[in-house]
């Protein structure tokens, strides 16, 4: 062994042109995701992703929503399809975890694994079918089209914990927003344009009622705060109830700047949406991305890939689920 050792060190240029190869090997783990991964084993799967995309969200606009916050969900701990595993066989839902509440469409997921399945049986990943299907939600909400790789991996197991640790809350600080979303590699600029998925869908009023009673939050816009209040009656909504408010009235199926327009004239609808002016940090992002759409989606863009490629399972890990809701 020690002889070894010494022949090594002496062979130092081998090692100099070994080192490169070293330095591949370790990025393996985020190299194994490609374009077109499926171009072999099933050349149609982005297609088909697509179309059935556009089909569900043609019967249930909603869906192409739900696709976009998914990929959040989803990804914040790794891209691994762990979200749509249900309680079964020891392992616990993360769609019962508090931060997945008002998530909905879970049951058309399996519509675009079926047609998946038709074509080429056990070869496309659900995690892959996550990122694909908020890639074409985006597209069908007017945002730009993002050029996402392929090759995710199925979990075995859920990380409802991790979630429930991780992705922060509706009234968490924009100092600890923005550090969740630094340790995975996504800076103030891409936090703040991810944040703008938020000018579509909707908010239940159990996450606003805070904002409203027993006093109006004073940042809010009184205009805001009364359409607010008539949508959101009651101190103490029933969480069963379907009572909720939109962030973006104005545009609110279209991915679009109105969302950072609404923020400055301070109609953002969550605590966390509206600590994006208020944070020094965040607020020269929000200026410029209400200025100016095309920027806001290049940034939109740039964050939402790398989240989409946050920590895979890629290789031999995990599986390819043949039913996204349980482990095979
Ligand atoms: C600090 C980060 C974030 C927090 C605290 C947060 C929190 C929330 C909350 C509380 C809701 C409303 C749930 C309800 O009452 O029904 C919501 C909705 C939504 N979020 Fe976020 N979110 C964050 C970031 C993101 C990101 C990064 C995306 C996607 C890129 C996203 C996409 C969505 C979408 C599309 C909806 C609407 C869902 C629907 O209408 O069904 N969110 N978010
Ligand atoms: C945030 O809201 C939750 C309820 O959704 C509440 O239990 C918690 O106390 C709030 N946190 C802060 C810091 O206000
Ligand atoms: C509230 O709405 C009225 C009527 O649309 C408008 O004139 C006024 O400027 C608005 N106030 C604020 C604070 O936006």
């Amino acid at each position: 062994m020690r002889k070894m050792a010494d022949d090594q060190t002496r062979s130092s240029p081998r090692f100099i042109l070994l080192f490169p190869v070293l330095a591949l090997l370790f990025q393996a783990g985020c190299s194994d995701l490609q374009l077109n991964y499926y171009s072999k084993s099933c050349p149609k799967a982005e297609e088909i992703v697509k179309e059935e995309v556009m089909k569900l969200y043609e019967k249930h606009g909603n869906t192409a929503v739900s696709w976009v916050r998914n990929l959040f969900h989803d990804c914040m701990e790794s891209c691994d399809a762990s979200l749509l595993l249900e309680t079964a066989n020891g392992i616990v839902s993360e769609k019962t975890s508090q931060r997945s509440f008002g998530m909905r469409n879970f049951k058309y997921v399996n519509t675009i694994k079926q047609a998946l399945e038709t074509q080429c049986p056990m070869t496309v990943s659900c995690a892959d079918i996550v990122a694909l299907s908020a890639r074409e939600g985006v597209v069908m909400l007017g945002g730009p089209h993002i050029a996402m790789k392929t090759g995710r991996r199925d979990a075995r197991e859920s990380h409802v914990a991790v979630i429930n640790d991780f992705i922060p809350n509706h009234n968490d600080s924009m100092s600890l927003v923005l550090s969740r979303f630094q340790s995975i590699g996504i800076d103030a600029e891409g936090t703040v344009a991810l944040l703008g998925a938020h000018s579509v869908g909707r908010v239940h009023c159990v996450n606003l009622v805070d904002r409203l009673y027993p006093n109006v939050d004073p940042t809010l816009n009184p205009n805001y705060s009364e359409y607010l209040k008539g949508r959101c009656q009651s101190p103490q909504p029933d969480p069963e109830a379907v009572i909720y408010a939109r962030n973006d009235r104005e545009t609110p199926m279209i991915l679009d700047n109105m969302y950072y327009k609404n923020l400055l004239s301070h109609k953002g609808l969550l605590l966390v949406d509206q600590q994006l002016v208020s944070d020094p940090v965040t607020l020269p992002f929000v200026e410029k991305m209400a200025s100016d759409n095309g920027y806001f989606h290049d940034q939109f863009s740039r964050a939402l890939l790398l989240l989409s490629e946050n920590n895979p399972l890629a290789g031999d890990q995990g599986e390819i689920r043949k039913d996204c809701r349980f482990v095979n």
